[in-house]
């Protein structure tokens, strides 16, 4: 397993395996890896000849008083979870070489990062798909494999590739989750034992809704507030959002129909944590 921290290695390797006839595989990561992003990986493995996982905590994804200084970092541990799974390049460039001096273009979206996290993170999406347009332009791969976890992030990526004509296929995957059903999150080590086990809520509280749903409710503005009223049994939980929206567009539904996006954003203490679920 190669790993690069200069663009223009990544280029020269890529060329070479393209030359071949060889496909590639890509997962975009910002590292501190875990299972969620080892079945990305795995999936990636399966389905290409080579595999490319991006390390890079991305700095303008980053509000100015979010966690970017304090965010986790273990590239060493990190090679060892790509190694295991059989990756074939890791990229892990130091921010000046993705944004150096005088860098001023950006990505961006009318639609789609208005709502949800986009209500409290402004400029995440912003970052977000000038990183991953970047890392596109650098890896060139065919197949990009994107967790459901951060499913606006997702559906965004998915606009992004349609409306620019990128020529890559994106790969949505699964939740992977704790066993006792928190969803893994590099976060999650911002927890202390206490928050840990507060944690649970957002997991819990999507299940009250998926019950309700299951029951026969349609009616968006009833599930939120089962959802809502769920977290306020927590002391420690603080809602950012509990949201229903369409998963393709990101807008608001009433009533639920067709592919729907149930997703919170709950504060456990001041770390900051995302669920959802997609009927
Ligand atoms: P990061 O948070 O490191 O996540 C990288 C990928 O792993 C994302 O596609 C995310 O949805 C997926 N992932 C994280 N936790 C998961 C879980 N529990 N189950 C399944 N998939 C999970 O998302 C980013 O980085 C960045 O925004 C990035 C796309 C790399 C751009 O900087």
């Amino acid at each position: 397993m190669k790993i690069c921290d200069k663009i223009e290695d990544v280029r020269k390797q890529v060329k070479e395996w393209k030359k071949e006839g060889l496909t590639i595989g890509f997962v975009p990561t910002m590292g501190y890896l875990h299972e969620g992003h080892r079945s990305l990986m795995e999936a990636a493995r399966k389905e290409n000849d080579k595999v490319v996982v991006s390390i890079f905590v991305n700095p303008m994804q980053f509000g100015p008083t979010e966690d970017l200084d304090s965010y986790p970092r273990d590239l060493d541990k990190d090679a060892v979870l790509c190694e295991g799974v059989g990756v074939d390049l890791i990229f892990h460039p130091e921010p000046q070489e993705m944004y150096p001096e005088g860098f001023c273009s950006y990505v961006d979206m009318n639609g789609l990062t208005t709502e949800l996290c986009g209500k409290t993170r402004p400029t995440h999406f912003r970052g977000v798909q000038t990183v991953v347009l970047k890392l596109f332009h650098i890896v060139t791969p065919d197949n990009a494999y994107f967790g459901q976890k951060d499913a606006q992030q997702l559906a965004v990526i998915r606009r992004m590739v349609k409306d620019l004509s990128l020529d890559v296929t994106i790969h949505g995957c699964p939740i992977v989750r704790e066993e006792d059903g928190l969803a893994k999150s590099s976060r999650n080590t911002y927890l202390n034992e206490k928050e840990r086990k507060a944690a649970l809520i957002l997991s819990q509280s999507l299940a009250v809704g998926k019950e309700l749903i299951a029951s026969g409710e349609t009616d968006a503005s009833r599930i939120k507030q089962a959802i809502a009223d769920k977290i306020a049994t927590e002391p420690l939980a603080r809602i950012d959002y509990v949201d229903v929206v369409d998963f393709d567009t990101i807008t608001p539904v009433d009533t639920i129909s067709g592919s729907t996006l149930v997703a919170i954003a709950v504060y456990i203490g001041k770390t900051r944590l995302i669920d959802n679920f997609i009927l």
